[in-house]
């Protein structure tokens, strides 16, 4: 097991301390799959619970006696009947990331990154967060008893990210700047030694993230999906979940890889400029902004590996208008019984929005990653509904309301 750069191949040892290559380039965690192919099958796996854990020997950690874990991972993978007939498909399905232990899909990144650290006999951690990587980077240092600086976008992060954070016991600290500004702060202090960086660009958080890939293939029993829909920011985890794809591939537990579709909020999309001019580089967008506040990021660090994932699948990238999303997020609470904050609802958005022009075929089996539960943003929830009534204790008054319901 190795890290490597994507772009020069250089190899670096497991335990060095890098994020980048020296050349620059993103780094990935590279394994003998011949040894795991040995290993693994598809019924040695369903012996163990399901969760990250299950997948071990795909995980770039030697000794489990450091694995910090809240039982991250093993999240429904719903099959959406009424919203799939709805728009007219086949097979839709939802996979619920927002049923992880602190309500997002960056736990299964965290339990890994945190137990690296724990290896690497770490103390103090840190990232730059949209909301969501900062409250389960709180949370898993809270459980490894480590220290945690996170910085947020000042006035740009959903209420309830921001109470987990902070009552996790990390120090918060809002800049008055936006995400982009905050993660090449926190990665100045990570260059100096000061922490040991949590956000994305750290390869071991990605491989706690392509777990969601193989729990696709598990829930399908060993079925592939045509094609996998996920929202966009940093662009960690669409990179994390074709990996995890194509290493189910590469040893043999499936045989066809899904079309990795990427949605992005039109306010925040220098992913889906670049594929829509057909290019391998992005052009930053200065002043990201959108109602998903979680993918609200102009200058994503993973596009590289990002875009590669949707070219090599041949997939697609779209972006979705704020009442779009607004209108997704509704539509699956309202259908399926499913609360997903805005970015997760971008998702679903962009099925609609693909469909609508043709991209999306409707005899595919789809999954769309609903990647953040939606009791983390509960002003946009609030925001986009009805107001309640309110009446007197008065009997009569409450009849006449039911009967119009
Ligand atoms: N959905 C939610 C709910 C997120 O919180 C994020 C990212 C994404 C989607 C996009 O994932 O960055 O891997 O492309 N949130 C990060 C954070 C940036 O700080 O919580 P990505």
């Amino acid at each position: 097991m190795i890290q490597k750069c994507i772009f020069c191949g250089k190899e670096y040892h497991i335990d060095d301390i890098i994020y980048t290559c020296r050349c620059g380039g993103l780094l990935e965690i590279v394994y003998d799959y011949e040894e795991i192919k040995d290993k693994v099958s598809k019924e040695s796996l369903r012996k163990r619970e399901i969760g990250v854990w299950r997948y071990l020997e795909y995980l770039p950690v030697e000794n489990l006696e450091k694995i910090v874990s809240l039982q991250e991972g093993g999240t429904p993978l719903y099959r959406c009947k009424n919203l799939g007939e709805e728009l007219g498909l086949k097979e839709l399905y939802v996979k619920n990331e927002g049923a992880n232990p602190t309500g997002s899909f960056k736990d299964r990144g965290m339990t890994v990154g945190v137990t690296k650290a724990e290896e690497l006999g770490i103390d103090v951690v840190g990232c730059a967060s949209t909301g969501n990587t900062s409250a389960s980077l709180a949370a898993y240092s809270a459980r490894a008893g480590k220290k945690c600086i996170v910085l947020l976008p000042g006035g740009k992060v959903a209420l309830g990210k921001l109470a987990q954070a902070m009552f996790y016991g990390a120090k918060v600290v809002q800049i008055r700047g936006n995400f982009d500004e905050a993660l090449e702060m926190v990665r100045k202090l990570a260059e100096d030694g000061k922490l040991y960086l949590l956000n994305s660009i750290n390869p071991f958080r990605l491989e706690g993230q392509k777990t969601i890939g193989f729990e696709i293939c598990d829930q399908l029993n060993w079925k592939v999906p045509d094609r996998i829909i996920v929202p966009v920011g940093n662009a960690g985890n669409i990179s994390a979940i074709w990996k995890g794809f194509k290493e189910f591939k590469e040893t043999g537990i499936i045989e066809d890889l899904p079309k990795m579709t990427g949605i992005q909020a039109e306010g925040a999309k220098p992913i889906v400029d670049a594929f829509k001019r057909n290019s391998r580089s992005i052009v930053p967008v200065e002043n990201p902004e959108t109602i998903a506040t979680a993918i609200r990021i102009g200058n994503p660090v993973n596009y590289p590996k990002a875009l590669d994932a949707i070219y090599s699948s041949g997939g697609y990238a779209e972006s979705v208008s704020d009442r779009e999303i607004t209108e997704a997020q509704k539509l699956l609470a309202r259908k399926e019984g499913i609360f997903v904050e805005p970015a997760s609802a971008a998702s679903i958005a962009g099925l609609m929005k693909l469909l609508e022009m043709g991209i999306i075929d409707k005899d595919e089996r789809i999954v769309c990653v609903t990647t953040g539960n939606g009791l983390k943003d509960p002003d946009a929830a609030i925001r986009a509904s009805e107001r309640p009534i309110e009446i007197e204790c008065d009997m009569e008054i409450l009849k006449s309301i039911i009967e119009k319901i």
